[in-house]
């Protein structure tokens, strides 16, 4: 029988009075949590999942069945993971080799830690993707015979087990996408932002044949002469359905219906450049949603980057020089915001910026010194980050994680999967795979980073979901629905929610489609001893959520369940 809880203080603890005198840390707030690694909460650990998967994980996107899709570049030449049955690709138009008995592309099943090669036809280097509301993988442009594909990639039902592959659709794109932006929109098309040299946005699927690509001066504003530092432009939807664009240092508010820019926002103070080839990364930090109707305020972070010149000195004069080290808040939901800026405790150039499940912000891989691009980085930061938005002081905010053992450079990716760890691959900064090179051997492993909520003195806080109240666990706008889980020792003051994380696609430092949503609460009731129902209303909109495969996490005291899948439409 179900009863409300009344205390929220209600314990469980006692079956684990042995471990009372650990607990009594967690008479904490949340801010506590700002710790330094010396902290009992520890910083994390590394797990070496695989020493080599074959190729090098420079993209990655993690699929609705929990596998993940990692590809390189065709034109790389021969990788360390053969194509099944003696199958073979041939390109004439490849310039590395024409007839290429090796895979660029695989499936990494999380349970088992097994890979799969997969065929991709054409070359995808440096190319982008977004996830569908179906949940197939659109992956759009590349490089070469690549540059205007469109390929997808479905998860592959039971019944055909590991016969799924990349197709190739019959639609091209408008222009050529090498290192574009996507994005999920809210009537499920895809935005495509940009590219080299290229200053315009197009969408797929197109709605007629006539359909072209859209100008935007912005893009070649953006552009610095002979060092870019606009590609990859960060992109993030915002509650109001229109489209933020961030590129080097400027950023603007999109209507892209009708190719208007409805406002440029203040450049981001400092002189560093945030994007490629000074990479830096961005967020769209979470967003709490009340459970009504009503829009949630949202807030972008930029961290990262190099300063001005940075890439002809490394590229051209072999001087690297130090990476930014500030990072910048704005709310840009806001009238009109200012950026609030903060220091990293170190200097960080390609590093990733991954929304956790309970919405922190893990800062991973990149170097110190120097800027993307072949040979151009150095001095690899190996420690991790977290970043935990929420906390009042700036100065508590950064907490320096468990450092990592192997350099992750140019070329490397890291994604969250729905069990709560983060997967982290890639590493070449050389045009061909290469693994005698110093200091940065071309790296083909694939590690696991545990972030600290996955310790095991939090076990005893963490949920476990039984069961979710949703039809074919789908549910939609504004939709009430329930989540039943258990956990051992219940502290509802120290925090309890329902998240929504939208798996993003990861290359060259920026997580696409990224999206971490706080479900309003509406009620939490006890079940029994150890069991409890949490109900909450769906995001509101699809410009809140575009439609699609979410992962959802109860999240107590800031430690998440594992993840479970939830479609939003
Ligand atoms: C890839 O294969 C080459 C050639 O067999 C080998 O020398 C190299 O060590 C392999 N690299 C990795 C990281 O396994
Ligand atoms: C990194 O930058 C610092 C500061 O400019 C410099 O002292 C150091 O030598 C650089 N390291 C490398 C490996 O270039
Ligand atoms: C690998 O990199 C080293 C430099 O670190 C270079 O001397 C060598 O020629 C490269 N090998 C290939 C095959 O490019």
């Amino acid at each position: 029988m179900a009863s409300v809880v009344k205390n929220p203080m209600f314990s469980a603890a006692s079956a684990v009075t042995a471990l009372a005198s650990l607990f009594s840390l967690f008479g904490l707030s949340s801010t506590d949590l700002a710790l330094p690694t010396t902290s009992p909460y520890g910083g994390g650990r590394w797990s070496l999942l695989r020493p080599s998967i074959g190729i090098s994980a420079m993209h990655m996107q993690v699929l609705r069945d929990g596998t993940v899709v990692i590809f390189d570049r065709t034109d790389f030449g021969p990788s360390n993971l053969s194509l099944p049955h003696g199958r073979c690709r041939h390109d004439p138009a490849d310039v590395a080799l024409k007839v290429d008995c090796t895979a660029h592309s695989l499936l990494y099943n999380v349970e088992s830690n097994s890979v799969r090669p997969l065929n991709v036809q054409t070359d995808t280097w440096c190319s982008s993707g977004a996830v569908r509301p179906d949940g197939t993988l659109m992956q759009t442009g590349g490089y070469n015979d690549g540059e205007r594909k469109v390929r997808t990639f479905a998860p592959c039902p039971r019944r055909r087990g590991n016969s799924c592959d990349w197709t190739e659709l019959e639609e091209n794109l408008v222009e050529r996408r090498w290192y574009a932006s996507n994005h999920i929109l809210p009537d499920g098309r895809v935005i495509i932002v940009g590219g080299r040299n290229v200053f315009t946005y197009e969408f797929v699927p197109k709605t007629s044949a006539m359909e072209k690509s859209f100008y935007l001066k912005f893009l070649k504003e953006t552009r610095d002469f002979r060092e870019e530092n606009n590609l990859y432009p960060f992109l993030h939807l915002l509650p109001d359905g229109n489209l933020f664009i961030f590129a080097n240092k400027r950023s603007i508010l999109l209507d892209y219906k009708k190719n208007w820019v409805i406002k440029e926002y203040r450049a981001i103070p400092g002189f560093d450049k945030r994007n490629y080839p000074s990479t830096g990364s961005s967020v769209l930090l979470p967003m709490r949603l009340g459970g009504g109707p009503e829009m949630p305020a949202a807030e972008v972070m930029i961290c990262g980057g190099s300063p001005p010149g940075a890439f002809t000195k490394s590229d051209k004069r072999r001087v690297f020089v130090e990476a930014s080290r500030s990072c910048g808040r704005l709310r840009v939901s806001d009238p009109d915001p200012e950026w609030t800026m903060e220091q990293m405790p170190m200097p960080r150039v390609m590093s990733d910026m991954l929304l956790l499940p309970n919405g922190h912000v893990l800062m991973i891989n990149g170097a110190t010194n120097g800027t993307a691009g072949w040979e151009d980085g150095r001095n690899a930061v190996h420690n991790p980050i977290l970043y935990l938005p929420d906390v009042p002081g700036p100065a508590r905010r950064f907490e320096v994680l468990t450092p990592a053992r192997v350099p992750r450079m140019y070329h490397s990716a890291a994604v969250v999967v729905p069990d709560g760890r983060v997967l982290v691959g890639g590493s070449n900064p050389h045009s061909k795979y290469n693994f005698t090179a110093y200091p940065y051997p071309t790296d083909l492993s694939l590690e696991a980073f545990y972030p600290p909520y996955l310790n095991p003195q939090f076990t005893i806080l963490r949920p476990s979901i039984l069961s979710l109240e949703a039809v074919d666990q789908t549910v939609s706008y504004s939709q009430r629905f329930s989540v039943n889980f258990v956990v051992t020792m219940f502290r509802p003051r120290r925090g309890l929610s329902v998240a929504l994380l939208a798996p993003p696609f990861t290359t060259h430092s920026f997580a696409m489609n990224q999206r971490h949503l706080w479900l309003g609460v509406l009620s939490v009731v006890r079940l029994s001893s150890f069991a409890y129902r949490i109900t909450v209303a769906a995001p509101p909109s699809a410009t809140v959520a575009p439609p699609g495969y979410y992962m959802l996490f109860v999240v107590h005291a800031e430690v998440p369940s594992r993840g479970i899948w939830v479609r939003v439409r």
